[in-house]
């Protein structure tokens, strides 16, 4: 069997653009949509062109025009959707139901898997307001990839490291500091971060892989599920020094939210969840899932001590 073909919608976005590069660089025929769109977004073009010298085809296709998604999708095998989901960027994830409908009409996809790349949804259930509409989104999608008998894998990736490491996991903050750090409680509580690369490299190791069919894949590299305590202590180790520590309780935490606006709201929620509650970490793999490193060994993933070097 050949390697599939791929589509990835969304390919100018924070992680679509690495799943196009982990696409060719796999040896997959790799297409990436263009919408019209994108009017005189010179940097977006200007990185389709890139996608191109590197080998990839163009399709144009807007999710305004049913026909021209049919179009696109029947030309692969698999497609890969990488559409924002972060409110304080932007949030087009039920935008993906006009795909899931194209996909359906197409009725040649061997394998969809729709953009999720973070917390598990289905395990958000309880997530609390407004930072469930995430969660509930994606479900909703979820749903409808189902209804239609879409084959699919759900890509639970964790913390995207630049978020999450970049800031010593405090929202708001993307670059570590050398002074000081705010704990969450005692700091003790187990995350999992994740290098973007990576992220991509195994996503597109999972797309013809059978052991994924109709699975959640969970990307759990081992040595990177930390607590916050732990990276801090990777980062003193690395800059020589110890940062002055504060603390705030999960009350306070959530106090926060009132003077924030709706998309921040939503931000600190996710960050509750993962750092308060632990959701990324406190449940065992059942039988609906797969864990990458497990699956895929050979991968030598990023450490999270060596992507802190990036920040010295
Ligand atoms: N686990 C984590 O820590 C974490 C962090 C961030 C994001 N995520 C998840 O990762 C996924 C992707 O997020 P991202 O931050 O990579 O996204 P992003 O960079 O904000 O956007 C990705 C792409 O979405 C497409 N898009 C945006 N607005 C659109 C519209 N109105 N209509 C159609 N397409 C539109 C664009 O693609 P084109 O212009 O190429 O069509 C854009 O490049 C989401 O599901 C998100 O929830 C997880």
């Amino acid at each position: 069997m050949g390697k599939s073909k791929v589509l990835v919608v969304g390919g100018t976005g924070y992680i679509g653009k690495r799943i196009v590069k982990a696409s060719l660089a796999q040896g997959h025929e790799t297409y990436v949509l263009h919408r019209p769109e994108i009017g005189v977004d010179i940097e977006k073009v200007q990185m389709l062109l890139s996608f191109k010298e590197q080998g990839a085809r163009l399709i144009e296709g807007s999710f305004s025009d049913h026909r021209s998604l049919v179009d696109a999708v029947i030309q692969v095998d698999v497609v890969i959707c990488t559409i924002s989901g972060v409110h304080i960027r932007s949030h087009h994830i039920l935008l993906q139901l006009k795909l899931v409908d194209a996909i359906k009409e197409a009725g040649n996809i061997k394998r969809f898997l729709p953009s999720e790349f973070g917390t598990d949804p289905a395990r958000m259930a309880d997530a609390l307001e407004p930072g469930r509409v995430l969660f509930d989104d994606k479900m909703v999608v979820r749903k409808a990839i189902q209804d239609a008998g879409i084959p699919f894998t759900y890509i639970s990736a964790n913390c995207f490291a630049g978020y999450f490491v970049g800031g010593l996991c405090q929202p708001g903050r993307i670059l570590p500091s050398r002074e000081s750090v705010c704990l969450f409680g005692d700091g003790n509580v187990k995350a999992i971060y994740v290098d973007e690369d990576d992220i991509a490299t195994y996503t597109v190791k999972t797309i013809d892989d059978p052991r994924t069919l109709n699975k959640t894949l969970y990307l759990r590299p081992p040595e990177n599920i930390l607590s916050q305590r732990e990276v801090v202590k990777m980062w003193e180790k690395l800059i020589g020094k110890e940062l002055e520590k504060t603390s705030i309780s999960a009350e306070e935490f959530l106090a926060q939210m009132k003077g924030l606006d709706y998309a921040q709201q939503v931000g600190l929620v996710h960050y509750y969840h993962v750092c308060f509650d632990g959701c990324l970490a406190n449940f065992e793999i059942g039988e609906e899932g797969e864990e990458a490193s497990q699956l895929y060994p050979e991968v030598n993933y990023t450490r999270v001590k060596d992507y802190l070097k990036r920040y010295l």
